[in-house]
């Protein structure tokens, strides 16, 4: 339609559920004053079927504007209550504590922002056919998926060497938001629903979703960096889990059979293999070493989305849906833990951690299927600095 002289004041919303037109609105998002984008729904019926998932904005939220304007404690508390310089009361699984969150990082205006950067709710993503149907990458996509995927390792390289003893996880997040911004990308995690930082930095019986904070890292610590590149329109996302200092032997083995992990699941990667394989692959090595695999978290498809189809478990007996096909793009990342495979989540609405309070640890890539195999888009490049004794010559 053309030539109307007056816009509608406010676009119609789309309930967060089903789509449909909207004209509820969550209490509490409002009290919080959320964006209405992702605090709209079109029923009762809907809002009370979103709840379980839909309640965690409000503490993302909390978690996201606490520290806005200054530097400070931030513990990113209970639906309601924004900052306090006191640890909130929970039952903490390990000798982990949270630390405050240094302000929001900026980003310079010729960056590319995907939906999620100015209110921190993702629009088109959940909304999209593609979290239903696995999408094969044209050869357009793929060159720049392959672009954006060799900024994001080489991000991902720049934090991992200054990675010692001293440094504060917040530290790794400056270099992964600066880096990540003098190539021209925007740092995926930024404001996505809500997440206050660049990348996740997990740290010990941390699974994954850590947030950069001013904790100083310890030697013998093993700490995950989570690093997702947006360019040209598209993700790409990976993470590897570093040794800070002198690391016991035991979370030295746990650290390189998760890497393991991931290279034998990514070795069965070729058109015609069921998705729900990738978990057989990696329980089999995970538990012949004596170590379990978590359950709540997946591998996922990424392209121009950061999040979509197909779902990737990576435990045993799992009913993920499907087989690969070329020019499909996805992450495999699995976490493997010490301990017992459950995790928990603290008051900060992100932080996954092992529910024993023993050491988790992670490897990711993003992966192109071809017509014969695989093409690890994320791969090391012969610039990688050399972390890992077992692929020392
Ligand atoms: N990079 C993570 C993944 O592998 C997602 C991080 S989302 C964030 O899927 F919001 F926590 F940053
Ligand atoms: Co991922
Ligand atoms: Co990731």
């Amino acid at each position: 339609m053309s030539g109307g002289d007056s816009e509608p004041k406010e676009s119609t919303l789309s309930c967060a559920r089903c789509s449909n037109p909207a004209h509820l609105q969550c209490p509490k998002c409002v009290e919080l004053k959320l964006p209405r984008e992702g605090a709209a729904f079109c029923s009762q019926d809907c809002f009370k079927a979103s709840w379980s998932s839909h309640k965690s904005v409000h503490l993302k939220a909390n978690a996201a504007t606490g520290g806005k304007n200054d530097e400070g404690w931030l513990y990113c508390l209970r639906k309601g209550q924004t900052r306090t310089s006191k640890l909130p009361h929970f039952d903490w699984t390990g000798s982990l504590r949270p630390y405050p969150i240094s302000s929001k990082r900026d980003v310079p205006s010729h960056i590319e922002l995907p939906d999620w950067a100015m209110n921190g709710v993702p629009k088109i993503e959940p909304e999209s056919s593609l979290q239903h149907v696995v999408e094969i990458k044209s050869p357009e996509q793929i060159a720049r998926m392959r672009e954006t995927c060799k900024i994001a390792r080489q991000v991902l390289d720049a934090a991992a060497r200054i990675i010692q003893p001293g440094i504060t996880t917040d530290e790794i997040d400056r270099v992964v938001h600066d880096a990540t911004i003098a190539a021209g990308g925007y740092p995926s995690p930024l404001n996505y629903h809500f997440f206050p930082k660049s990348c996740c930095t997990s740290v010990n019986e941390v699974i994954c979703h850590g947030i950069p904070d001013a904790r100083v890292l310890e030697d013998g610590d093993i700490v995950n960096v989570d690093v997702t590149v947006y360019y040209k329109g598209v993700h790409g996302d990976l993470n590897e889990t570093y040794f800070v200092g002198n690391v016991d032997e035991a979370s030295r083995k746990l650290v390189q059979c998760t890497y393991e992990c991931l290279e034998k699941a990514i070795s069965i990667v070729k058109p015609g293999v069921r998705f729900r394989e990738v978990g057989e692959v990696i329980n089999r090595h995970a538990s012949t070493s004596g170590f379990s695999v978590v359950k709540s978290y997946c591998g996922h498809g990424i392209g121009e989305l950061f999040h979509c189809a197909p779902n990737i478990p990576h435990y045993a007996r799992n009913k993920a849906v499907g087989v690969m096909k070329a020019g499909q793009t996805f992450t495999i990342e699995p976490m493997i833990n010490a301990g017992v495979w459950r995790d928990r989540m603290w008051p900060d609405g992100w932080t996954a951690v092992t529910a024993d309070g023993k050491r988790s640890a992670q490897f990711e890539h993003t992966l192109l299927v071809t017509e014969t195999g695989v093409e690890v888009l994320t791969g090391r490049l012969p610039t990688s600095p050399d972390v890992f004794p077992w692929l020392k010559a």
